[in-house]
């Protein structure tokens, strides 16, 4: 059997879980009280104005409801509850691109939210469960808002800032959102960049909703200024008193919503609660991070993402932490940046991606060795499959083989983490996400319910609903019964299904083995091949396209497209590629660049008209074709796909 490594105790001392035993213990309260337990545990960690009546309503699954009749404000969960004990205490760090560092306590993290909660309500007049867009950098003000919005009630969808024009119009439509906040730009690997020309365009058409555009000057770089729509956030927020009332929030109010990538075209506008949702931030900040109350906490992820959201934002702050906030790379000024920080800084827990490892471990292997280190005791990992090497070079060169790694499976749907080690409890087998945590129903299955063999693939799927759930997809309830609870069913009922395959080895242990449905992860960007493919078919040429997830080195995996051109077309894969990119540089965003791309005859599909993808998955990766394509329409196209990639 694979060595196991277990966790340096003397780590942890404070531990909240501190074996396997008392990790069977709590799982087995959770088995014989499911509601109690989670009674207890909200109770216990949450500040409520009104205590719940009910802890969990099934009455219209999968629509649940937790902690039904609590009132609670989440803002207040982050920051007014710790002012007696910590109001001096650094709440965010943030360090800019050029190495500049602000650090913002809770006391002054409650005025500026205040502030910007006032701004919002006076000059913008946003009341509770209007939707707000941010398309932000990464600047405290980024924080700033999304806690004004928890502050009064608003409901912030944050748009990543790498995406595009067309695509922030999409999300900002879909939502129905009555302001948006932005940044001049900020600053990366030295130079100044700009965000907002892409809101100005998104607003181009379309989107009458927006009253709008709050902005906040980051590099005072000139931009394009509309009179009565455009409003200077820095000016602004001068005059606003840093007392402002918390809105008394249901526990099932939305919180946010953050969309993401399905297998159909259109994004999905995942929409969190208050209440559950900030519990398991909070709680998974114990268990999984073992944050103390001296501990500086770093995630690298941009606060466009859910992990950003998590655990930068509410995560840490509702545990009353010190979070880290980074504007920059860490590869600029040069590799050795992230080290460096975590030196400085004396970073005690550092949560990153495999794509950010691989890359780190490519271009400096030795660089961890020139920084001191000693002050992690926890390492992360999120967002896709990492490889052993990966891993071990993690935990050897930069844990220097004392930091416990946990490497966390979740999603934007399950609000927080589902699957990881306990830092001083789980003996960890290097790739594999080990066991649910605590509450946490996670099995791998067929189907139909039964627990797929030891060592087999299956669909992992979460069999009983938990607090921190995604609650709908926006405007399309039918959309989230079937994306979720559509595909899998386990003693009879529906259950959610992660759209993730997993296998279980003989520890009980599970290793996630990727999606299973038409969703890639591109460096941890999860992206849907469909809606790649929705945006290359606007190039005059194309007649069809199937876009196919293809392992790579640093980036996880990279889109691979097969193009049959319209007749009379002609082109040559280069120069496809280009033109293509260029639209999806304008329809999503550079994250969504394909990387190789082939001009085929046509595309394998069954006489049904199904295109194969497993089949094209398959030559990409320039594997050998196992499948049955006897059923094909054409069998003899495979062949001929095949000989095109291997000489592209
Ligand atoms: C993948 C990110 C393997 C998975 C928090 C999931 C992972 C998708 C892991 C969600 C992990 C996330 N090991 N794969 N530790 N964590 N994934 O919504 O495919 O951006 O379904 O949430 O990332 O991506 P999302």
């Amino acid at each position: 059997m694979e060595k196991l490594y277990y966790p340096h105790l003397e780590l942890f001392p404070n531990a909240r879980i501190k074996s396997m035993d008392e990790y069977e213990a709590l799982v087995q309260e959770f088995e014989k009280d499911y509601e109690g337990t989670w009674a207890k545990y909200a109770r216990e960690k949450l500040n409520w104005f009104k205590d719940f009546e009910q802890t969990l309503d099934e009455s219209n699954a999968p629509f649940y409801k937790w902690f039904v009749g609590g009132k609670i404000n989440v803002a207040y969960q982050c920051i007014d509850r710790h002012l007696d004990s910590k109001k001096n205490k650094a709440a965010i760090i943030w360090e800019a691109d050029n190495g500049e560092r602000k650090v913002i306590t809770y006391l002054e993290l409650y005025k500026s939210v205040n502030r910007f909660a006032n701004l919002l309500k006076n000059k913008f007049h946003i009341k509770k469960g209007d939707r707000v867009v941010l398309y932000m950098p990464m600047i405290p003000e980024a924080a700033f808002a999304m806690l004004a919005c928890a502050r009064i009630g608003a409901i912030h969808s944050v748009v990543f800032g790498g995406f595009s024009a067309d695509a922030l119009r999409d999300r900002i439509i879909d939502a129905n959102a009555k302001l948006i906040i932005t940044a001049d730009g900020a600053f990366r690997k030295g130079k100044p960049y700009l965000l907002k020309p892409t809101v100005d365009k998104a607003l181009e058409e379309g989107c009458e909703s927006v009253e709008a555009v709050l902005v906040v000057k980051r590099n005072n770089e000139s931009i394009n200024w509309v009179e009565g729509r455009d409003y200077n956030y820095n000016e602004l927020i001068k005059e606003q008193s840093s007392e402002c009332e918390a809105e008394i929030m249901d526990s099932e109010d939305p919180l946010f919503l953050l969309y993401t990538s399905g297998s159909t075209g259109k994004p999905k506008g995942v929409q969190h609660s208050q209440a559950g949702y900030i519990l398991w931030a909070q709680m998974t900040m114990e268990w999984t991070f073992d944050i103390q109350d001296n501990d500086t906490f770093w995630c690298t992820a941009d606060i466009g993402w859910i992990t950003g959201h998590t655990y930068i934002v509410y995560g840490p702050l509702a545990a009353g932490a010190t979070t880290v906030m980074f504007e920059g790379v860490p590869t600029y000024p040069d590799v050795g940046r992230a080290w460096k920080m975590i030196e400085e800084l004396q970073i005690n827990q550092f949560y990153t991606a495999p794509t950010a490892i691989r890359m780190l471990h490519k271009l400096g292997a030795d660089e961890p060795k020139k920084y001191d280190l000693s002050s992690l005791r926890i390492l992360g990992t999120v967002g896709e499959p990492i490889d052993p090497a990966a891993w071990k070079w993690y935990y050897e060169v930069v844990g220097n083989g004392r930091c416990s790694i946990v490497d966390t499976w979740w999603q934007t749907e399950t609000g927080g983490h589902m699957i990881t080690p306990l830092p001083a409890a789980t003996p960890v087998k290097p790739a594999s996400a080990t066991k649910p945590l605590p509450g946490i129903f996670a099995k791998v299955i067929e189907k139909d319910g039964t627990p797929t063999p030891i060592g087999e693939k299956g669909y992992l799927c979460i069999v009983k609903p938990w607090p921190s759930m995604i609650r709908t997809i926006w405007n399309d309830n039918e959309r989230f019964k079937n994306s979720y609870f559509g595909e899998c069913v386990y003693e009879g009922k529906p259950v959610y299904f992660s759209g993730d395959g997993a296998m279980v080895d003989e520890l009980g242990y599970i290793t996630i083995t990727g999606r299973v449905d038409d969703v890639i992860n591109v460096s941890g960007h999860r992206l849907g091949t469909a809606e790649i493919e929705g945006a290359a078919k606007k190039h005059d040429a194309i007649a069809a396209i199937a876009v196919v997830g293809k392992p790579h080195e640093i980036k996880g995996e990279s889109p691979f497209a097969f193009v049959v051109l319209k007749e009379n077309q002609e082109s040559s894969n280069e120069e496809l590629l280009k033109e293509v990119n260029e639209i999806i540089k304008e329809e999503i965003g550079a994250i969504a660049y394909i990387e190789n791309l082939v001009i085929v005859p046509d595309l394998p599909k069954t006489r049904s008209g199904k295109v194969m993808r497993r089949l094209l998955r398959a030559i990409a990766k320039k594997e050998a074709i196992k499948q049955d394509t006897s059923t094909l329409e054409d069998p003899s196209i495979v062949q001929a796909i095949e000989t095109i990639v291997k000489n592209s």
